[in-house]
């Protein structure tokens, strides 16, 4: 029997890269999966990414998790199917990738990122907490996405970088709060994962990248889904406010090797 069997998960940006890991593992280790994308377009081609895998009778619904009434309109759909939730994975995260600089980035971008990053991961698990949690006897898991860039900086992504540091704080308080309740709230915070970005990498620039890697290669999907499962899960009952780094050892080190003489 695996781990999940029984359990109602749901995985926003579900639909594409890392977030077509985390659905397939709730789902191969018994869960009832629920993903959405940002908009029915992505949510659709993220449906055929899962049917290519062999995955089926997962439940698919476009949610821009920014927008309140999409959120609302989303848990109505778990509530009428499923009746219950167990597990919120908040994954989707706007990258804010190409907003320019600090002294160029307009401002309305910062609110994007943190409109999903921030506000859109609270308002998701405030409705999973109100609607389900509450009301159920087993309680309810979250687990937030960060990144380790909440710790090191990266160039050029100010308000990705600012928001990932949210979420980590945002984990601590959500936990201290929701903890006499009976709800853990977790993070794991990846470095480098191999998405389809990965693919477009000019291969000089992945092999430095690897370079950096104390263990030499960037995290697959899967390894990050195996660490959320373990937040998710039975297995790390007594954690609640961690924040659990998965960057093939980035965080440890002070400079990479080629750099390191
Ligand atoms: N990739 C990395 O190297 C890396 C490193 C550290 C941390 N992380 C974190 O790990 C998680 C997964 O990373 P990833 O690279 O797989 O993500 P990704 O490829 O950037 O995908 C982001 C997902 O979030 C969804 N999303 C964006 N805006 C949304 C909105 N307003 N409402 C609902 N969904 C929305 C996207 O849906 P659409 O397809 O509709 O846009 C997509 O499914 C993210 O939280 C990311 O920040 C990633």
């Amino acid at each position: 029997m695996g781990r999940f069997e029984g359990k109602v998960v749901l995985v926003t940006g579900g639909n594409r890269n890392t977030g077509l890991d985390l659905v397939e593992k709730f789902m191969r280790e018994g869960a009832t999966v629920y993903m959405c994308g940002s908009s029915e377009e992505s949510t659709a081609r993220g449906i055929a990414a899962l049917k290519s895998r062999g995955l089926d009778g997962f439940f698919a619904q476009a949610c821009d998790i920014s927008d309140r009434s999409q959120v609302d309109a989303l848990f109505d759909t778990v509530e009428r199917r499923s009746g219950r939730l167990d597990i919120l994975v908040n994954n989707a995260a706007n990258q804010g990738i190409g907003h320019g600089g600090p002294l160029e980035m307009d401002p309305a971008k910062f609110d994007e990122v943190f409109g999903v990053n921030v506000r859109g991961g609270f308002q998701v698990t405030q409705a999973a907490c109100n609607r389900f949690f509450m009301k159920q006897e087993s309680r309810g898991v979250v687990v937030f996405l960060s990144s380790n860039t909440a710790m090191r900086a990266i160039r050029g992504r100010t308000a990705y970088c600012a928001s990932k540091g949210a979420i980590n704080s945002m984990v601590r308080a959500l936990a201290l709060d929701l903890a006499p309740l009976g709800i853990r709230v977790n993070c794991c915070a990846p470095g480098y994962i191999n998405t389809e970005r990965w693919d477009t990498l000019d291969p000089a620039k992945a092999a430095r990248r690897r370079l950096n890697c104390p263990l030499r290669h960037e995290a697959m999907g899967s390894d990050i889904a195996n660490v959320v499962a373990f937040l998710a899960s039975g297995d790390s009952a007594n954690m609640t406010g961690e924040i659990v780094t998965c960057d093939a050892g980035c965080s440890c080190q002070h400079m990479p090797e080629d750099v390191d003489v």
